[in-house]
């Protein structure tokens, strides 16, 4: 299958690109900075004459750069089986209460997280379109849950990953007849850069997962009636 991953270079996105790689899939993996990592990544691919990793420079929120990486990919093929929405940003690490809240973060962070994947979908629209798998998975978390909500701060972050729901919701609404499948997944507390170092899950742990997930989203008919808003276990999510 042919995968498209966003923020690839470090974090769940790059656990993500070495499980599907390791699958025998190619990964169409974009960055917006690559990094050691992603770097060594493709080294280790180069030293055994595998060419299935194809990083491609891509801010997320920058349109022209979607359409570039559109056309960049569509040069070497005609299809995407599936795209993973993962990029996103938490510029509130310091979780201020009322009287210290940074406004200037709040429109930055709705870019990446809720307004960028949707961007993306339609970016790629076209080579999902006639791919086999016609899956639009996108990196969710629980706190963009409404329904069970616990946090008295984070409003950025928690706001616009409940953008970001809303927003697949009514994409899937519209895609449900060409049989698209659509998810949003929470990958679980993760160490990572966003998630720190008391997190639960190693980066590894989480993204096979959520690999698990994508496999069985892919499985199941995209007729069948589906909770949309899952954890990494499968579990539905309150919206
Ligand atoms: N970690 C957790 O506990 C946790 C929990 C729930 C949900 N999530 C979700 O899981 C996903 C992955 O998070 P993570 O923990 O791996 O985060 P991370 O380590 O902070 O990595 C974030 C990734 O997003 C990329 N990114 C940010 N802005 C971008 C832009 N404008 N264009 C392109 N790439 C951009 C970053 O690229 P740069 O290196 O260039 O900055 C980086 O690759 C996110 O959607 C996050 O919300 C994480």
């Amino acid at each position: 299958m042919n995968i498209l991953i966003t923020g690839a270079n470090r974090g769940l996105g790059l656990a993500l690109c070495k499980i599907f790689l390791g699958s025998g899939h190619r990964v169409f993996a974009l960055y917006r900075s690559k990094g050691e990592t992603l770097e060594k990544l493709e080294n280790e691919q180069a030293d055994h004459n595998k060419a299935n990793l194809v990083p491609i420079q891509c801010d997320v929120t920058d349109e022209a750069q979607l359409r570039a990486a559109h056309d960049h990919i569509q040069a070497m093929s005609p299809a995407l089986d599936i795209l993973i929405n993962n990029a996103a940003v938490h510029l509130e690490q310091n979780k201020p209460d009322i009287d210290e809240l940074d406004f200037s973060v709040y429109l930055p962070t709705f870019e990446v997280n809720a307004v960028a994947p949707l961007m993306a979908a339609v970016s790629f629209l076209p080579l999902l379109r006639a791919g086999t798998e016609k899956c639009i998975i996108n990196i969710s978390s629980e706190a963009g849950s409404i329904g069970s909500c616990w946090r008295d701060r984070e409003y950025a972050y928690c706001m616009s990953k409940a953008a970001l729901n809303m927003g697949m919701r009514i994409f899937q609404n519209r895609l449900k007849d060409e049989q698209f499948r659509i998810r949003l997944i929470h990958p679980g507390w993760v160490r990572t850069d966003m998630g720190g170092s008391n997190a639960e899950l190693s980066p590894e742990e989480s993204a096979q997962a959520v690999f698990n997930q994508i496999m069985l989203t892919i499985q199941s008919p995209a007729t069948a009636e589906k909770p949309l808003y899952i954890d990494w276990e499968g579990k539905p999510l309150a919206w």
